[in-house]
């Protein structure tokens, strides 16, 4: 048996609790945390058992000790935070999006690649036990030739009547909901149906007092013909990740907004089916949620024993995606992706 892999965290908010839930499962150990917020270190401490706190994520790196890090902090931290963990030889787990811009994301690419450390990336839909058996049934051509996705996750922050300040800013979180909900829907889109070429999108702010958009649609054209939509909203009452894959011999759908959540796989093998009745397989999932599913994969990369699920090139392509997307809105036309940075 090898030694349990030592993690560290910068950054131990809201999400940090879903990774270290998957390191807890993986069998490694959570031995040091950093936060700029000194209450949440004491609070996150005591419960995960941690003795080593930080206020500044560099003095952790400093004293060692540790194989690797989840960044968990504002995206606006996820580049300095990946550089310094590659320049400390330190393998990276960062959250979505991966970076502010693209120049962000080369450079952490770059920095992990030269210190032969692993960068994966948070897009952890990819884990999700019925995204890896669609992407299964997709290869093997179960559904014939894909002709379009609807994809969609949307929520209203739990009925808050405000935004943190984190999400709130274009200079922390790098945009609204577009990006925050819409990178997720982009590197899903590329998982099962392979690369974008054109994006049109719309963006609305309707509810929050925020400087960043709440709404968003965008339509998508694959490289291989078929077509998507992405609907992100911080303005929808409840809470739903949803999308539907249609192929020339069959469809694929999944909610988590009615009821227990299932993977539907609709085809029609029997004789007799008609325009509402329809075979229909469906597929549950046990154990581990998708973000500890993610987790596990990341520390199988670490220890060489597996693939790097979502890579740092993954990651910046959901942000190209995502600010293709907003100049196209900024625009009001379709933008070719290769042309949406011309003008920038
Ligand atoms: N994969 C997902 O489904 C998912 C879900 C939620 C959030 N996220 C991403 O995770 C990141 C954090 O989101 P959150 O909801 O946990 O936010 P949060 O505000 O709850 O937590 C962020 C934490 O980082 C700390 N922090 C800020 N600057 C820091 C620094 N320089 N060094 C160390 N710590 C610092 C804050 O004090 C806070 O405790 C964001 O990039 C967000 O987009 C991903």
């Amino acid at each position: 048996m090898s030694a349990p892999l030592r993690i560290g965290f910068i950054g131990v908010g809201s999400i940090a609790q879903a990774h270290r839930d998957g390191y807890v499962a993986a069998g490694a150990e959570v031995v040091a945390i950093a936060d700029l917020h000194a209450p949440s270190l004491t609070a996150r401490a005591a419960t995960w058992h941690v003795d080593r706190t930080y206020t500044d994520y560099r003095a952790m790196l400093a004293e060692g000790g540790i194989d690797a890090v989840s960044i968990c902090a504002p995206t606006a931290v996820h580049h300095p935070a990946t550089l310094a963990c590659a320049a400390a030889g330190v393998h990276v787990l960062c959250e979505k999006p991966i970076a502010l811009d693209l120049a962000q994301a080369d450079e952490m690419i770059e920095a992990c690649r030269a210190a032969g450390v692993v960068l994966m990336v948070n897009h952890q839909l990819r884990s999700h036990g019925a995204a890896t058996l669609a992407h299964r049934m997709l290869e093997a051509g179960e559904l014939g030739t894909i002709t379009h996705l609807r994809l969609r996750q949307a929520h209203d922050w739990a009925g808050a009547s405000a935004i943190g300040g984190s999400f709130a800013t274009k200079a922390v979180a790098g945009g609204g909901t577009l990006l925050d909900n819409g990178c997720h829907l982009m590197d899903f889109a590329r998982f099962v149906a392979g690369d974008v070429h054109e994006v049109y999108a719309r963006t609305a702010h309707r509810k929050f007092d925020v400087e960043v958009e709440d709404t968003g649609h965008v339509s998508l054209a694959f490289e291989s013909g078929a077509i998507g939509t992405v609907e992100v909203a911080w303005t929808a009452t409840g809470w739903e990740e949803g999308w539907a894959i249609y192929g020339t011999e069959g469809a694929l759908e999944y909610s988590n907004r009615l009821g227990e959540p299932v993977l539907r796989h609709v085809h029609r093998t029997s004789p007799g089916t008609t325009w509402g009745d329809t075979d229909v397989t469906e597929h549950r999932f046990a154990g581990a949620k998708p973000h500890a599913r993610h987790v596990l994969a990341f520390v199988d990369a670490v220890r060489g024993v597996g693939p790097v699920t979502c890579t740092g090139e993954d990651g910046r392509e959901a942000v190209r995606l995502i600010l293709a997307s907003y100049e196209s809105a900024a625009r009001g036309v379709p933008v070719p992706v290769a042309q949406a940075f011309e003008a920038l």
